[in-house]
């Protein structure tokens, strides 16, 4: 049957007219063409509506998403740059600051930290750049997982860059110290302490002395500045950061175990290898009598990650976003254009007496000629 059509048109001849034939796009003639006030305001909708879901999907994909990946961290002689600036309330000279790591290695080799004297209590510029810095970050530790992609995509800065000088200098002794530097340190665990006394280097190990201190001296109350790993970065959170502790018992141990994780973040516009950290803090007065044992200090407790988080911002391919959209304005003209029948039709049965009336009128006229 199929054969004998195709022969038949072939028979015709002509080609142009078979291809003709073919048109699924059948021409409606002028007279029979009717516009009314429905189909106006289907049409008007409709293309409110085609606008509309337009500009959310070019929205959507102009905004992008973030795919992770965990991957084993094999980039294992990689440096791990630590950055730090604390303020503890006891005078530098009480105070030793140093690192260890797994690899015994004196790490002061790597950089070094400054030491500054200064007083606890901030001035009062100081204070509200650190109170920011506090809100803020404690804001984004609870709110991280639902920010994260903002600040990511806006290269939102979280760092509020250093402490500003004090604006007025008070007129006691300085009461505490500020110890601030950045290190480059083998990719391995480590311990960062402050503690009471200067440390001294011996072959196997050091020692702090502080043998000169009574129990009045001792007050590790602290304020953390900084405390990241790896270059700045954007969209990255220090937990630490912001952080105050003013402790009532002078000799307490200060533990921050740390879990630093070796991020790579690839937007569109940049790429940046850093690091994240999470953190569980655990205070403990040191009582020798009561049977805490311990140094009184802050230890700073880190290990890196074995594994690797790349985060990469991604968007649909063109083709894809093309083809929602040519489905989007498909979709809303036919289901507009089949809405539109339904109520002609539905509005038709309502009126079905004068329509009937109608049609007999007009069969009549047609007979008629
Ligand atoms: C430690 O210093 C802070 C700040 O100056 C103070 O508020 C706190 O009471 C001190 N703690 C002790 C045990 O002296």
């Amino acid at each position: 049957m199929v054969n004998e059509k195709v022969t038949m048109l072939r028979y015709r001849g002509s080609k142009f007219s078979s291809v003709k034939k073919l048109d699924i796009f059948p021409k409606v003639e002028e007279p029979f063409k009717e516009t009314s006030p429905v189909g106006g305001t289907f049409s008007i909708i409709s293309f409110l509506l085609i606008l509309w879901l337009v500009y959310s999907e070019v929205n959507y994909y102009l905004n992008s998403r973030f795919i992770f990946k965990f991957t084993p961290d094999v980039a294992l002689d990689e440096k791990l740059k630590i950055n730090v600036d604390i303020t503890v309330a006891m005078p530098c000279y009480f105070l030793g600051a140093d690192i260890l790591d797994s690899t015994n290695q004196n790490t002061f080799n790597f950089g070094n930290l400054d030491e500054e004297d200064t007083w606890f209590e901030l001035a009062p510029n100081q204070q509200m750049h650190f109170d920011n810095k506090r809100h803020f970050n404690s804001y984004l530790r609870e709110e991280y997982h639902a920010v994260k992609d903002l600040l990511w995509r806006s290269r939102f800065s979280t760092q509020f860059g250093e402490l500003p000088p004090r604006n007025d200098k008070p007129n006691r002794p300085h009461d505490a110290c500020r110890l601030y530097g950045s290190f480059v340190l083998n990719k391995v665990a480590g311990n960062f302490h402050i503690t009471a006394g200067k440390s001294l280097q011996l072959p196997r190990g050091h020692i702090h002395i502080n043998a000169f201190m009574s129990e009045r001296d001792y007050n590790f109350s602290h304020r953390i500045n900084k405390f990241s790993f790896g270059d700045p970065s954007h969209g990255i959170v220090h937990p630490l950061e912001g952080d105050e502790v003013i402790s009532s018992f002078g000799r307490t141990l200060y533990n921050y175990f740390i879990e630093v994780v070796p991020t790579d973040v690839n937007t569109f516009l940049s790429s940046t290898n850093t690091y994240q950290y999470s953190v569980k803090a655990l205070a403990r007065p040191i009582d020798h009598d009561k049977g805490s044992h311990g140094i009184p200090g802050l230890f700073f407790k880190y290990d890196v990650s074995a594994l690797r988080v790349t985060v990469k911002q991604e968007r649909d391919h063109l083709g894809v976003f093309l083809a929602r959209l040519c489905s989007i304005v498909g979709g809303v003209y036919v289901c507009s254009g089949r809405q539109y029948i339904f109520i002609t039709i539905m509005s038709q049965k309502h009126n079905y007496r004068d329509l009937s009336i109608v049609k007999i009128d007009s069969i009549d006229s047609y007979l008629k000629q």
